[in-house]
């Protein structure tokens, strides 16, 4: 197992967003987590990458118990995310946003720095020369000295993801990354996800869109008022009656 949430309970004055959880990510999987609006998908993810801690539970990564770890050190030790609501900046440049997130890469080194100015540099370009590359697998290398806020939607969404990537991360974590996509960028979104998936990322993903993740899951985890209902295959996950009363059964 990659990643296990075990037993994870969040809650906000009065509310329960996650209520007991429990699911593992397997090795080199899709995972989709699904659920109604308000189930707790998107507290889960800030749980898993230490943006809240939980009140009670534990987040076990590459078999080290990261619960209460600092979001920044989950990053380096492999823990990437992209957000439903884009957080990027959007009066720096693509380039510019590209190079924040992996200011803080690599800490480790920031003595050794200190004293090796040329070693500084070299780092610099590589980041750049990193960034261009991941620029390039999504097609907005052309626009790196560009504005960010003068992106589309989707490319906005597609720079969010490769951003994430710059920290080189093991486990991918995306909350609603086609949400309000048009259909081309979907496509090219979607591609990009598998195309990462095969070259051996491990991804978790929160999707409302319950064709593309039936035929893009691995395996799938179903919360309902934060709590795990059912966990399976798109088949079995299909067919699960708590699964169907949790999205026909209301509303
Ligand atoms: N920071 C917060 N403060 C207070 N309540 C929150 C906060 N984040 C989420 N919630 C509440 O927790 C519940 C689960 O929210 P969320 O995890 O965003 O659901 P989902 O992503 O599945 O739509 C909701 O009732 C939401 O209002
Ligand atoms: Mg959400």
């Amino acid at each position: 197992m990659l990643l296990q949430a075990k037993k994870v309970s969040k809650r906000f004055d009065g509310i329960t967003a996650v209520d007991s959880c429990s699911f593992d990510v397997k090795e080199g999987e899709i995972l989709g987590l699904i659920g109604p609006n308000g189930s707790g998908k998107t507290t889960m993810f800030n749980v898993v990458t230490g943006v809240h801690d939980a009140d009670s539970g534990a987040i076990v990564y590459k078999g080290e118990d990261i619960t209460g770890w600092p979001t920044d050190e989950r990053a380096r030790f492999g823990i990437g995310r992209t957000f439903q609501l884009i957080r990027l900046f959007p009066r720096l440049t693509v380039m510019d946003n590209m190079l924040i997130a992996q200011k803080y890469a690599h800490a480790e080194k920031f003595w050794s720095q200190l004293f090796r100015k040329k070693h500084v540099k070299e780092e610099e370009l590589a980041k750049r020369k990193r960034s261009i590359e991941l620029l390039k697998m999504v097609n907005l290398h052309e626009k790196a000295d560009d504005l960010t806020e003068n992106l589309s939607y989707g490319q906005q969404k597609l720079l969010e993801i490769v951003r994430a990537l710059a920290m080189e991360p093991e486990l991918l974590l995306l909350d609603e990354p086609i949400a309000g996509v048009n259909p081309t960028m979907t496509k090219q979104i979607l591609g990009l996800i598998k195309q990462l998936n095969e070259s051996g990322m491990t991804i978790v993903m929160i999707e409302h869109n319950m064709n593309v993740m039936m035929r893009f899951c691995d395996r799938m985890v179903v919360l309902d008022y934060g709590k795990e209902i059912a966990m399976g295959k798109p088949a079995q996950i299909r067919k699960n009656k708590k699964v169907v009363e949790a999205y026909l059964g209301r509303k």
